[in-house]
């Protein structure tokens, strides 16, 4: 009789040189490119949004980053919600992937909406506050790269792996990208509602 078995099976695709590793290792110069392009749309964010003088349709621009922060924070909520429920073993591994693969794109919309429409805020660079919150922006933005790779590697995984079944390196990395994410993230809205206060809106 064929023997059924409950444990899943260590992650091949990281301990040998597979197609799949071979696949990630080109993978390597795409996200380091993503990166770059993160950094440059951020820089340009901040430095056109130097420049460009606070205009009488602000109120706008500001229901547009309120917007643009709902569809961003939302998507990355509900991903690292799937990762959550994945390290204390409620959920898949596959959810997790497929939660990812449906909710980045907003995640990136929302982050993309953010850097267009605070450049319409006219941010005070010189403000410490502010100047720690484009900080913590560009975090965000390439932590959210790194998340991208480390779906791809996830991707090559069995999508029943437990997370305590996954290899040590794969788990720092997910609860790292995770902690950040969410850390960035909600400094991000504390720092721009700090922001809003100091000004006596
Ligand atoms: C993920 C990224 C970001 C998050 C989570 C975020 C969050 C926020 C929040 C919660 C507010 C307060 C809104 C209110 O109280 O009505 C705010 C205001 C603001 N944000 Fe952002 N923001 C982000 C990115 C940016 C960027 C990239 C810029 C500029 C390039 C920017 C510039 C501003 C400005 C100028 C204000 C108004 C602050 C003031 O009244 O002086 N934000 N942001």
């Amino acid at each position: 009789m064929e023997e059924t078995s409950t444990r899943a099976p260590v992650a091949p695709a990281l301990h040998s040189p597979t197609p799949a590793s071979r696949r990630r290792a080109i993978g390597r110069g795409t996200f380091a490119l993503r990166g770059i392009a993160v950094t440059i749309l951020w820089a340009t964010s901040v430095i056109i949004g130097g420049i460009l003088p606070a205009g009488e349709l602000r109120w706008i621009w500001l229901v547009g980053h309120l917007a643009a922060l709902v569809v961003g924070l939302g998507a990355a909520v509900m991903i690292e919600y799937a990762g959550f429920l994945w390290t204390i073993g409620r959920g898949t591994l596959h959810e997790v992937c497929a939660t990812e693969e449906r909710l980045a794109p907003l995640a990136w919309l929302g982050f993309g909406g953010m850097l267009l429409t605070g450049m319409f805020l006219s941010p005070d660079v010189s403000n410490p506050l502010t100047a720690l919150k484009m900080i913590v922006v560009l975090a965000i933005g390439l932590n959210a790269v790194a998340t991208a790779r480390l779906t791809v590697v996830l991707h090559g995984l069995p999508d029943d792996l437990p997370f305590r079944r996954a290899p040590w390196r794969l788990r720092s990395w997910s609860l790292a990208t995770g902690l950040v994410s969410q850390l960035a993230w909600w400094s991000a809205v504390l720092l721009g509602t700090l922001n809003t206060a100091s000004r006596g809106a």
